[in-house]
């Protein structure tokens, strides 16, 4: 058992899934998932285990924000071993160019957080995607009902903007859409020597104010989840 993990060692497979919602880990184990077994319940984080087209895979929740994810995935890589972790989650659109339910796999990830700017005392750190992950996730996307635009993307400490004339600006730089974790997962598997991505699909957009139906999240999150499994595993 690590600190926030309840398995046991062996207990989780080196290539790893991460939705935010720990209810998510629990469906795409129900969903995609043969033979899948619960590792951990430790604060209701649900991780399991199971294999996809016959290949060891677990899908673990990882909470909301960098902080959140951080705990999860420095105890995934230091104490289990983990090889790459792939998250699925959703994002706020910042680009013309994205509709509603689009995918965005993050290249790069920009932030407002201060972790990495105690980490490097000021200097700006560029957590960036690992690029076998990040092409292998564009070629699954291909032929989806669903467009799929590989770019920047915002991590921000804050779903509710105190100075979205910022989140503005980052959009006038070409970042397509805003989430919450992914500077911190590729800042960590870098750290780690690890590989990892963010596939995220868009659940509102922000230029528009249009949102999705919770139907709707459910039915595209089906898209997201192949692509991030396709990525790891094939
Ligand atoms: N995740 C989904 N939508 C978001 C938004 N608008 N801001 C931050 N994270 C998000």
């Amino acid at each position: 058992m690590s600190t926030h993990i309840g398995a046991k060692a062996g207990e989780i497979a080196p290539h790893v899934l991460m939705p935010g919602d720990p209810l998510r880990a629990r469906w795409i184990a129900e969903n995609f998932l043969d033979d899948a077994t619960c590792y951990s319940e430790v604060r209701g984080m649900y991780g399991f285990t199971g294999t996809w087209k016959g290949q060891p895979v677990s899908v673990q929740g990882s909470g909301m924000g960098m902080p959140s994810i951080s705990i999860y995935v420095n105890e995934l890589f230091t104490d289990y071993d983990v090889r790459s972790v792939t998250r699925v989650g959703s994002c706020g659109a910042l680009s013309e160019e994205l509709e509603l339910r689009d995918l965005v796999i993050a290249s790069g990830a920009c932030t407002d957080s201060s972790m990495n700017r105690i980490t490097f005392e000021g200097l700006d750190y560029a957590p960036v995607a690992d690029f076998d992950l990040l092409r292998r996730a564009w070629e699954a996307s291909q032929g989806l009902p669903v467009t799929a635009k590989v770019g920047l993307i915002m991590s921000s400490d804050s779903f509710y903007a105190s100075r979205p004339e910022l989140t503005s600006r980052m959009a006038e730089y070409g970042v397509l859409a805003v989430e919450m974790e992914a500077a911190a997962l590729y800042t960590l598997a870098a750290k780690h020597k690890r590989k990892a991505l963010a596939v995220c699909t868009v659940s509102d957009h922000i230029l528009t104010g249009a949102e999705t139906t919770a139907a709707e999240r459910q039915e595209t999150f089906g898209h997201m989840v192949d692509v991030a499994l396709s990525a790891m595993l094939s």
